[in-house]
């Protein structure tokens, strides 16, 4: 059950081309020496990630990024499509995170082809799933994270899910400051492992990492990665400086 910690930077609309790879350079330095010891990705706006794959060459941080078309091309003005994800230097993609589903309509259908597309590209998804505070004091959290893991991870086989990566964000910790607590984070860990158990096998629901996200920062990051069924994080505004998110990158187990 060694799986190794994944870390990744959500950069979200910050950071110009010149910024980024500046942030991409001084992480490249500060995580040099964790190679083969923690997985760690960042994920610029799509306008820098090439730029940014470029400067992270033959370095252990990754790239992802943050949202892509289900489609491979078309008249789809304004989209970007995983092939083309692929091309710039991308390894992974961030799909459903929950700004998208608010501001932007996604649903756990639209998530699920466009996993299809990311796989199809040779690329890996970060399926992010999470309950809104109504919904977490409704007594729901459980049920609408079922339903979005499965809905997400629906006609997956096994051989496939082994390589993908998800990531609890409750939506109410997201940018506010509000953590969840380790054990309210593990709770729901352990109830997606076991909706991955149900759906692959227990061998794969193993070996799937689970990320957290929702504000991770350097003094929180060690006790929630601590946590049995946390295996990273994905962090957005403490991604943002190389150092805090350097700090975090090495307090997670393995590091
Ligand atoms: P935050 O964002 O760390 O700023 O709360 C997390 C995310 O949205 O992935």
């Amino acid at each position: 059950m060694a799986r190794r910690s994944f870390v990744a930077g959500n950069w979200k609309m910050h950071k110009t081309v010149g910024e980024a790879t500046a942030i991409a350079r001084e992480l490249r330095g500060l995580v040099s020496q964790l190679r083969d010891r923690v997985e760690i990705a960042i994920a610029p706006p799509f306008t820098a990630l090439h730029a940014v794959a470029k400067a992270l060459e033959d370095s252990n941080v990754a790239v992802a990024a943050q949202n892509c078309h289900a489609e491979v091309q078309g008249a789809f003005t304004g989209e970007v499509s995983a092939p083309m994800c692929a091309e710039a230097g991308c390894r992974y993609v961030i799909l459903g995170h929950s700004e998208r589903r608010q501001l932007f309509g996604e649903t756990d259908v639209g998530v699920n082809s466009k996993v299809k597309a990311v796989l199809a590209a040779k690329l890996l998804p970060i399926i992010c799933v999470g309950e809104t505070l109504a919904e977490r004091e409704a007594g729901k959290t459980l049920e609408i994270v079922s339903a979005q893991v499965r809905g997400c991870l629906n006609g997956f086989s096994a051989e496939q899910g082994k390589s993908f990566v998800l990531a609890y964000e409750p939506v109410w910790a997201i940018g506010t400051g509000k953590t969840a607590t380790s054990k309210q984070a593990q709770e729901v860990h352990a109830h997606i492992r076991g909706l991955l158990t149900a759906q692959w096998g227990e061998g794969v629901a193993q070996a799937v990492r689970i990320q957290y996200g929702g504000s991770v920062k350097p003094e929180n990051a060690q006790e929630l990665l601590s946590q049995p069924d946390i295996d990273g994080a994905l962090v957005g505004g403490a991604s943002l400086k190389a150092a805090d998110f350097a700090a975090i990158v090495k307090a997670a187990p393995g590091a």
